[in-house]
């Protein structure tokens, strides 16, 4: 567990002989969100820690960016500490993760629809990461200017508790087809990801960013 700022929270698992990182965040703020939950061991895992810095505070939200492992494989930990939880995810994943098993509640996101509660105002941006590019989402919290990336901007590298320097136009120039593969997406994404300006990307792979 690295803290980032003042109230943002990293948690890493290292995978060395891929010589890459897979983060989960917790922005303990009033209400507090975690972003990805890690797999079901990376929860277990984390889950005191996660204790330790709430002290007794709920954990109200967890945002899904998509339906994989890293993302939401560990939902059930956080539901059997915090059952009063609700998972923010897209409406694809809202109607899958009930057939996983999860029984907690579940608000579906759209694009255009902020969610303002105490110190969040989060934005969702549309995100073809599912298979067949189907959607998934990106999270921004205005007030903290934080963008959880997810799988969007990553890098290789042992990037846990770093920073790397960079401009936001220059991040989103650099998404590509290996990263959405369909042409058309992408230029909707990026069109829509150069519409907000965030101060840093908490990356769900690699080296966070300060912009
Ligand atoms: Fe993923
Ligand atoms: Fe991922």
């Amino acid at each position: 567990m690295k803290k980032l700022t003042e109230n943002l929270y990293q948690m890493t698992t290292y995978i060395q002989p891929m010589d890459f990182t897979i983060h989960q965040y917790l922005l303990a703020t009033n209400p507090a969100i975690l972003f990805a939950t890690g797999t079901y061991e990376d929860a277990k895992k984390n889950l005191p820690f996660i204790k330790e810095i709430l002290d007794g505070w709920e954990l109200k939200y967890i945002f899904v960016s998509h339906l994989e492992s890293d993302e939401c494989g560990g939902l059930s930990v956080f539901f059997s500490e915090y059952p009063e939880v609700t998972v923010l995810c897209s409406s694809l994943c809202g109607r899958e993760l009930p057939g996983y098993g999860y029984k907690g509640d579940i608000k579906v996101c759209h694009v255009d629809e902020d969610l303002i509660d105490g110190e969040l105002e989060l934005q969702f941006i549309d995100y073809p990461s599912e298979v067949h590019l189907q959607n998934g989402l990106l999270c921004f919290e205005k007030n903290s200017g934080l963008l959880y990336s997810s799988d969007l901007m990553q890098q290789y590298g042992h990037g846990s508790g770093q920073f790397i320097q960079s401009h936001w136009k220059q991040e989103v120039e650099k998404i590509d087809l290996n990263r959405v593969p369909n042409e058309k997406y992408l230029h909707i994404l990026k069109k829509k990801l150069l519409q907000i300006n965030p101060q840093y990307i908490a990356v769900g792979h690699g080296f966070c960013i300060k912009l």
